[in-house]
C-alpha cells in the first residue's frame, strides 16, 4: 500500500473515535439516569456535555495544531479518548463521569479539525477527496460499531453501561501506537520548520518537492496569521455555511434520537433498538460509496444529488410522522441517511480541510468545525423538546429540515468546485 493511504488511515482513526464516542452515549444514556436518578434537566446535560467538549475542542485545535504540529495534536488526542474511556467505565460518581465525557467531546472537537487537515496536506490534489473522505469513513465506522456493541453489551445488567464507554480504551491505545508511524505534515514542517525538512516528507511520499508551495509560502520564519482578513472571506463564508447547511439536515438529531423516533411511530423497544444497526450500515455503504465518486464527479454534484433526494425523503418521514403510519418510516429514514452519507457527509469534512490557504488552514477549518459542533448542540437539544411539547412537533420539525435543505440549494451553486485542484491552486483563487 502506498504510504499516502497508510499514513491517512492511520490519521483518520481520529474519526472512527469521533464516530463512537458520539454514537455511543444513545445506548447508555436510559441506564445511567436510572443509576444516578437524575432528573431530565441534569440528564440533558450528561447526555449533552460531550457536545461542549466538542465545541471547546473545535475553538482550541487551530492554534494547537499550528503551534505544536498536526502530528503531536494527533498524538495528544489518542491520550485523551483513552483517558474518556477508562474514566467514564471506572467512574464511581456522576460528577467524574461528567467530566470524562467532556474531555472525551474535547478529543472529538479537536479530531474533526486536525484529522482532515493532515490528511489534506499529506495527499496529491487527485485523490485527495478520497484520501480526506476516509475520516468519514471512519466516523460512519465508528458510529456503527457503538450501535453495536451497545447491542451486545444490552444485556450485561446494570454495568452495561461500563463495558459500552469503556471498550473505547481498545482503539484509543491501537491508534496512539499507530501515529508514531506518520510523519508530520509538510506544509506545516513548511511554514514551521525548514524546506528540506518538508522537502524529505514530500519525497517520502511520492511527490515532487513542494509543487507550487514556493510561490505562496513566506521564506522566513513563520509569523501567525490573523483569519479575520477580508482577502479570506470568501472561504470563510463558504466552510461556516457547509458546516451549518449539514447540521441543519437534521443528520444528528436521528442519529442521537433513532429509537425515540421509532417509537414515537409506534415501534416496539426491541426493534427501535435494531433499527441504529440498520441506519448505521446505510450510512457506511452510501459514505463509501460517495468516497469512491467524489473526485471524479466533484463536491457540488455529490452535494446537489444528495440534497435531491435528502428533501424527498425528509418530506416523506414528515408525512409518515404525520399519518402515524410507520410501515414505511424505516425505509423513509433509511433513504434519507443514505442521501446524507453520499452527500453532505462525504463532502463537508474533506471541503473545510481543503478550501482554506496554507497559513490559516488549521484556523480555518477550527472555525467550520465549531461552527458544525455549536449547531450539532442546538439541533440535538432542541429536537426532544419540540417533540415532547408538540403533538405533531415530529412532522413540523422534519418539514423544517426539508427547508433548509431546499434553502441549501442555493448555496450549493455559488460554492467553488475544488475537486483535483492543488492546495496552493485555491490558495490564489478562492483565498484571496
Ligand atoms: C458527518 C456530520 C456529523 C454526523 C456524521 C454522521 O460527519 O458532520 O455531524 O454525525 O456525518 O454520518
Amino acid at each position: 500500500m502506498k504510504n499516502v493511504w497508510k499514513y491517512s488511515i492511520i490519521a483518520a482513526l481520529g474519526g472512527f473515535l469521533f464516530g463512537f464516542e458520539t454514537a455511543v452515549i444513545s445506548g447508555a444514556e436510559q441506564i445511567i439516569q436510572r443509576l444516578w436518578q437524575l432528573d431530565s434537566f441534569w440528564h440533558g446535560l450528561t447526555v449533552s456535555i460531550s457536545l461542549i467538549g466538542t465545541i471547546v475542542g473545535a475553538i482550541i485545535a487551530g492554534r494547537l495544531s499550528e503551534k505544536y504540529g498536526r502530528k503531536s495534536v494527533l498524538s495528544f488526542i489518542a491520550l485523551l479518548y483513552l483517558g474518556s474511556a477508562i474514566g467514564c467505565g471506572v467512574s464511581p460518581v456522576w460528577s467524574i463521569f461528567l467530566f470524562f465525557r467532556f474531555l472525551g467531546g474535547l478529543a472529538v472537537g479537536i479530531s474533526s479539525v486536525v484529522g482532515p487537515v493532515y490528511i489534506s496536506e499529506i495527499a496529491p490534489a487527485k485523490d485527495r477527496g478520497k484520501l480526506t473522505g476516509l475520516f468519514q469513513i471512519m466516523i460512519v465506522s465508528g458510529i456503527f460499531i457503538a450501535y453495536l456493541t451497545n447491542f451486545i453489551f444490552k444485556g450485561l445488567g446494570e454495568d452495561a453501561w461500563r463495558y459500552m464507554l469503556g471498550i473505547m480504551a481498545i482503539p484509543s491505545i491501537i491508534f496512539y501506537f499507530l501515529l508514531k508511524v506518520i510523519p508530520e505534515s509538510p506544509r506545516w514542517l513548511l511554514l514551521h520548520r525548514s524546506k528540506e525538512e518538508a522537502n524529505e516528507v514530500f519525497q517520502a511520499l511520492g511527490q515532487d518537492a513542494y509543487v507550487g508551495i514556493q510561490s505562496t509560502s513566506k521564506e522566513n520564519k513563520y509569523e501567525h496569521v490573523n483569519l479575520f482578513q477580508r482577502s479570506y472571506s470568501k472561504p470563510i463564508i463558504f466552510a461556516v455555511l457547509l458546516a451549518f447547511f449539514n447540521q441543519m439536515t437534521g443528520i444528528n438529531a436521528i442519529l442521537y434520537y433513532a429509537p425515540r423516533i421509532f417509537e414515537m411511530a409506534g415501534f416496539d423497544q426491541q426493534l427501535a433498538y435494531l433499527q441504529p444497526i440498520f441506519i448505521g450500515g446505510t450510512n457506511v455503504l452510501f459514505t463509501l460509496l460517495g468516497m469512491s465518486i467524489i473526485d471524479r464527479f466533484g463536491r457540488k454534484k455529490l452535494l446537489l444529488v444528495g440534497a435531491v433526494g435528502m428533501v424527498v425523503f425528509l418530506l416523506l418521514t414528515a408525512y409518515g410522522l404525520k399519518a402515524g403510519n410507520s410501515t414505511y418510516l424505516l425505509a423513509y429514514i433509511i433513504g434519507f441517511i443514505g442521501a446524507f452519507a453520499l452527500s453532505q457527509g462525504a463532502v463537508i469534512w474533506v471541503f473545510i480541510a481543503e478550501i482554506f490557504p496554507n497559513e490559516v488552514r488549521a484556523q480555518g477549518s477550527s472555525l467550520g468545525s465549531t461552527t458544525h459542533w455549536v449547531f450539532a448542540a442546538i439541533v440535538s437539544w432542541i429536537f426532544p423538546i419540540i417533540v415532547e411539547k408538540y403533538q405533531e412537533g415530529g412532522f413540523y420539525i422534519f418539514i423544517f429540515y426539508a427547508l433548509m435543505v431546499l434553502l441549501s440549494f442555493v448555496f450549493i451553486g455559488l460554492m467553488p468546485e475544488t475537486k483535483g485542484r492543488s492546495l496552493e491552486d485555491m490558495d490564489s483563487t478562492v483565498g484571496h
